[in-house]
């Protein structure tokens, strides 16, 4: 299989109206679920992994394991970290299989923003890794904390200085998603998001896919996402799942009985978001 890099996936994305899933995994078996999923969609897909995971696992392994998984697979894999806060741990990535690094500092000043994913462009260039930042603000928790404030509305001409000062290749807008479960209907701003895609021209990311209604998320492609980033609810398939099993058959049972299970249910939600992002068939 004749694998293209991840900008010009997007390009293609842009092109054909559609976005490239990403799904955030945390072991062989969720990892395993996203592979599987992509290719009986014949869909591009981007396995993602947190800076959690990697201290956990150790990046090296998590990094071999999603090679190794990828390599394999009838459809374009791309590993990408999210949400690294931190310049050094992007870089890092950037030796260990990654095709796209997140440096997430919109917590900072915009200057702080820019100096920080410069900093990880510069490294990441000569090694053809490609580079995420964020501009706005995603609601929600994260790993750094939550962000329950009503400034997270991503400013066009910040979009465009961030982009412009710091060279990265993909951008995330703040426009009203939040990470996890939504109490009621997300609203997103996609007027602002058409003004940043018409003064940016580069891909955009939505994050906080879980609980967006599909017509939602399509409108959000329209307006310039390219890639949707959908994490809680594979999770929570996953763990759900495990505990079902868990429940009904008791910890005597073979772990590979008790995580097949995950597997294919995971595989099942993997499938519903490659057809909500009309991903599927693209590869
Ligand atoms: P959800 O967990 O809300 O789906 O968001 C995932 C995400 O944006 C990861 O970057």
């Amino acid at each position: 299989m004749k694998k293209v890099t991840l900008m010009e996936q997007f390009k293609s994305a842009d092109e054909g109206g559609y976005a490239v899933p990403h799904f955030n995994f945390s072991d062989i078996w969720d990892l395993e679920a996203i592979v599987k999923g992509a290719e009986e969609m014949h869909a591009p897909v981007i396995a993602a992994a947190l800076p959690k995971v990697n201290d956990a696992l150790g990046m090296h392994v998590v990094g071999a394991m999603a090679k190794a998984l990828a390599e394999s697979a009838k459809v374009p894999v791309y590993l990408h970290l999210d949400h690294s806060t931190q310049v050094q741990v992007s870089q890092r990535a950037c030796d260990e299989n990654y095709s796209l690094v997140m440096l997430d500092a919109s917590k900072e000043t915009l200057e702080e923003n820019i100096r920080r994913v410069k900093m990880v462009v510069d490294y990441a260039r000569p090694r053809g890794v490609f580079v995420e930042g964020e501009i706005g603000m995603i609601k929600g928790r994260t790993e750094e904390g939550s962000y329950t404030e009503d400034d997270f509305l991503v400013r066009v001409e910040d979009a465009v200085e961030l982009a412009e000062k710091s060279g990265l290749d993909i951008l995330a807008v703040g426009i009203g998603t939040a990470h996890g479960f939504y109490q009621g209907r997300p609203e997103i701003n996609f007027k602002r998001l058409a003004e940043v895609n018409e003064a940016l021209g580069l891909p955009l990311v939505m994050h906080g896919g879980t609980g967006i209604p599909e017509e939602d998320v399509r409108r959000a492609i329209q307006n310039g996402i390219n890639k949707v980033n959908v994490g809680t609810i594979i999770k929570y398939t996953y763990l759900s799942t495990v505990k079902e099993v868990l429940d009904r058959e008791g910890p005597t049972i073979y772990t590979t009985e008790l995580m097949l299970p995950a597997v294919n249910a995971v595989t099942e939600e993997v499938k519903r978001w490659i057809k909500t992002c009309m991903a599927d068939g693209r590869a």
